[in-house]
């Protein structure tokens, strides 16, 4: 079996100029692709979720909008739990609580429904790449809005050169690579 930083390695691949000139985007297109890469991936996330044992220690596992739901929702299957969507703002049909958070330019909002947790559900957040932490500091709002508590964070890759670290300061948050 590949060792996880060869997978990560393999199934990464750079996109210069992407979505904008001077951006280099992360695809892990080709990841997805690889059942075995793929599977190696959903477990070391879903670790996250587990004690030092092995037990699982959260209710249900949130999925950022987009491509969080590609990683979260098989997370949520490996451990056993529910799976929530936190989605961009308009997609959600039911009530919902809604956050916002500033973009390069602008701004952008992200709502989860009031009823997707029971009262101290504990929760994993999954998403695919932190950047400036905007998104998952949204998204933690939401859960402990929605009566819940976060027990941790898992993500694929970490820009490290982004300042999410200082703005989930105090937060469990585990990366799986850094870039
Ligand atoms: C991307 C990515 C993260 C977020 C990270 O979402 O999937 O959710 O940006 O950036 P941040 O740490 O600066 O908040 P985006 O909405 O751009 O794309 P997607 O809908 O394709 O997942």
């Amino acid at each position: 079996m590949r060792s996880l930083d060869q997978v990560l390695q393999d199934g990464i691949r750079d996109i210069q100029d992407y979505p904008q000139a001077g951006v280099v985007f992360k695809d892990i297109t080709p990841l997805l692709a690889d059942h075995s890469g793929f599977t190696q991936v959903v477990e070391a996330l879903a670790a996250s979720g587990r004690d030092a044992d092995g037990n699982v220690v959260v209710d249900k596992v949130v999925g950022i909008e987009a491509r969080g739901f590609i990683l979260a929702a098989p997370v949520a299957l490996a451990l056993g739990t529910g799976f929530v969507p936190v989605r961009k703002k308009g997609k959600l049909p039911s009530a919902t609580f809604e956050e916002s958070y500033a973009l390069e330019y602008g701004e952008a909002t992200i709502e989860v429904h009031q009823d997707a947790f029971a009262p101290g559900d504990r929760v994993l957040v999954i998403d695919d790449v932190l950047a400036t932490g905007g998104t998952v500091e949204a998204c933690l709002r939401l859960v402990c809005r929605c009566g819940a508590e976060v027990v941790a964070t898992s993500v694929l890759i970490d820009l490290s050169f982004l300042p999410w670290r200082e703005r989930l300061a105090g937060e469990r948050v585990d990366t799986l690579v850094t870039v």
